[in-house]
């Protein structure tokens, strides 16, 4: 069952949500000694990041992925790696060790590439297996998509690959390197953000009939956190 929760403003959405990562963190660590999470980009997870860096203590020993990354250099005003340094992992003083960035400015390919061997020299297992992360950290676009995966893209369909390129994001910049979907449903747990008016339809198809046209809905649910405000919240949530 995915657990939903909706919140009164951005701020309340950012404090919780950073409780949340504080929480998964803390299990990894005692489970595995260790904790692997995987950030995206966007405006949405922004304060929560910070949040998290104010508080290095409760991040340690975790090692920091990333959800997807635009096909730029990490000091891109663009880059998802410089969203999270600024925010996160710089201010938490997170080594650079423990900092697995996705390589955007080799391009989509050579960069997905490149990071598929990262994630299989880390976590091991056989080709065609997923690795599994203790967290992933998502935002939800307006039309459902999550990381780098968009609405009836063949990135979709793709059972064997842990990271893949994208040519033609219609969200700019065009060019990305996503996590599959097959690792971000492998993931331990799975915490989706949603801030106003403009996602509520999204994070409502988020919770109905899993589909391709709202990546979203194709998560696993009974992993599935959402935090949202009031402004997100679905009407009437159908949770499956
Ligand atoms: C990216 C993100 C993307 C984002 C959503 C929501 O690289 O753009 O990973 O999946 O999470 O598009 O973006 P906002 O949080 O800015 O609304």
């Amino acid at each position: 069952m995915t657990r939903l929760t909706s919140c009164p403003d951005a701020e309340s959405v950012a404090v919780r949500a950073a409780a949340h990562v504080r929480r998964v963190l803390e299990q990894a660590r005692a489970e595995r000694g260790v904790a692997h999470v995987a950030l995206s980009g966007g405006g949405t997870p922004e304060r929560t990041y910070r949040l998290l860096g104010e508080d290095p203590e409760a991040l340690a020993g975790t090692e920091w992925w990333f959800v997807d990354e635009r096909c730029v250099g990490p000091e891109d005003p663009e880059s998802n790696y410089r969203l999270a340094e600024e925010a996160l992992l710089g201010p938490a003083g997170i080594p650079s060790g423990l900092v697995h960035r996705m390589r955007g400015e080799l391009g989509p390919d050579a960069g997905a590439e490149s990071y598929e061997n990262e994630l299989r020299e880390r976590f091991g297992g056989e080709p065609g297996e997923p690795v599994t992360l203790d967290l992933v950290v998502l935002g939800i676009g307006p039309d459902g998509h999550v990381a780098s995966l968009f609405p009836g893209s063949a990135t979709l369909t793709d059972e064997r690959a842990l990271c893949l390129g994208v040519h033609d994001s219609p969200k700019p910049p065009p060019e990305r390197i996503t996590l599959s979907l097959p690792v971000l449903r492998a993931a331990r747990d799975s915490l989706l953000l949603a801030l106003g008016a403009s996602k509520a339809s999204a994070v409502a198809a988020t919770l109905g009939e899993p589909t391709a046209s709202v990546p979203a809905s194709l998560l696993r649910r009974g992993r599935l956190t959402v935090i949202t405000d009031d402004a997100a919240a679905p009407a009437a949530p159908n949770p499956r």
